[in-house]
C-alpha cells in the first residue's frame, strides 16, 4: 500500500516514520526547503521513553512526484484542511482513500466534497507526540488509534489500513460510530488542551490543581450536554474520570494547543471549545466555561506583540 501522510507535525512525523516500517510511506509538506531538510538529517528522528528510532523516507512538497496513492492521511492543523487536500490532489486517484487524523470538527466537509463519502474516512489517536524540531519529535504517551469510514461501513481498504497501523506498533481498531468517536475525542481536548495552553502545564499537572480541576469538570459537562443534545452516540459514561485518565496517560506531554502557543502559532480554538460555543447556541445549551477558554485562547492569539514579557525594573 503507498501512503501519503500530510503534514510534517508531531503526529504526521510519528506516523510516516512508524508506517514506513511497513509499507510505502511519503510524507508531504507545504514547504519545499523544509521538505529538503528534513531528507538531509536522514528523515524523522524519535525519541521514545524507553530509546530512540529512526526513519529514512521521502519527503517532498510535490504531489506529483508520489504517483497515486492508495491513501492519503491528513494531519495537519484542522484549519489548513483545505489547502493540505489540494496539496496532496496529484496523488489522489479514484479509489484513493481519504483520512482525516486532525484534532477538533469540521475536517470532513472539504474532505467529502473532494472524494466522496465512499472514501472519506476519520479518525482518532491518543498517542502523545511533541515535536522537538523539524523532523524531530518526542514520544511522550501511548494511546488508542481509531478510524471509521462517514458511511459507517469499513471498505475493504479502510480494514487494510487499520491492519498496517496496527503491525507498525500503532494499535488501531475500525469503529461504526466514528462520529461518536471523534465527538468523544473533542469532549477530551475540550477538558485539557485550552486549560494547558493558558496555564501552560503539561497534561497530567491539570489534575494537580484545584481551579484546573474546576474549570475541566465545568467545560466537560458543557461539551456532553451540547453532544447528547445533538444526539450523538458519546461512547464514555464518565467523561471526568476519561480525561482524567488521559491526562494521566500523557502526564509528560504538552498538549498541542500549548505547543502551539509556546511556538506563537494559531491555535485550534475555532475547531475546538469555539466547536461547543457555536454548537450549544445552535441547540440552546449554555456555555460559560467554554465561551470564556475559548475567549481567552483567541485573546492570546490577537494579542502577539502586545503583551507584557516581563516586569521593568522601577
Ligand atoms: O491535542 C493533544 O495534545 C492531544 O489530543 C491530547 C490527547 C490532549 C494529548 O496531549
Amino acid at each position: 500500500m503507498r501512503i501519503v501522510v500530510v503534514g510534517p507535525g508531531a503526529l504526521g512525523c510519528f506516523l510516516a516514520g512508524k508506517l514506513s516500517n511497513r509499507t510505502e510511506v511519503w510524507l508531504l509538506d507545504h514547504d519545499p526547503l523544509r521538505a529538503v531538510r528534513i531528507v538531509e538529517q536522514g528523515g524523522i528522528h524519535c525519541e521514545e521513553q524507553d530509546g530512540r528510532w529512526k526513519a529514512k523516507i521521502p519527503v517532498t512538497a510535490r504531489a506529483e512526484d508520489i504517483g497515486i496513492a492508495d491513501a492519503v492521511v491528513i494531519c495537519t492543523k484542522a484549519y489548513h484542511t483545505r489547502e493540505a487536500l489540494l496539496q496532496a490532489q496529484p496523488a489522489i486517484g479514484k479509489h484513493t482513500l481519504v483520512l482525516s487524523l486532525q484534532n477538533g470538527m469540521g475536517n470532513s466537509e472539504f474532505i467529502l466534497d473532494m472524494v466522496g463519502a465512499e472514501r472519506t474516512a476519520l479518525g482518532v489517536t491518543h498517542h502523545g507526540v511533541i515535536k522537538t524540531a523539524e523532523g524531530r519529535i518526542q514520544h511522550a504517551g501511548e494511546g488508542m488509534t481509531c478510524i471509521g469510514s462517514l458511511t459507517g461501513k469499513a471498505s475493504p481498504q479502510l480494514k487494510t489500513l487499520k491492519k498496517i497501523f496496527s503491525s507498525a506498533g500503532i494499535k488501531t481498531t475500525i469503529s461504526e460510530n466514528i462520529l461518536g468517536i471523534l465527538w468523544s475525542k473533542l469532549v477530551i481536548n475540550v477538558g485539557i488542551n485550552a486549560l494547558t495552553a493558558l496555564t501552560h502545564l503539561k497534561n497530567g499537572q491539570l489534575l494537580d490543581f484545584e481551579g484546573t480541576q474546576e474549570v475541566m469538570a465545568m467545560a466537560l459537562q458543557e461539551a456532553v450536554c451540547v453532544a447528547k443534545r445533538k444526539k450523538i452516540k458519546l461512547p464514555e459514561k464518565d467523561y471526568l474520570k476519561a480525561v482524567q485518565k488521559v491526562c494521566r496517560q500523557t502526564d509528560i506531554n504538552v498538549s498541542s494547543m500549548l505547543q502551539d502557543i509556546l511556538a506563537g502559532r494559531r491555535t485550534e480554538i475555532d475547531h475546538i471549545n469555539g466547536v461547543i460555543v457555536e454548537e450549544g447556541i445552535k441547540c440552546r445549551v449554555a456555555t460559560p466555561a467554554n465561551t470564556v477558554l475559548y475567549s481567552l485562547v483567541k485573546t492570546w492569539e490577537q494579542s502577539a506583540g502586545q503583551r507584557v514579557v516581563r516586569q521593568e525594573a522601577r
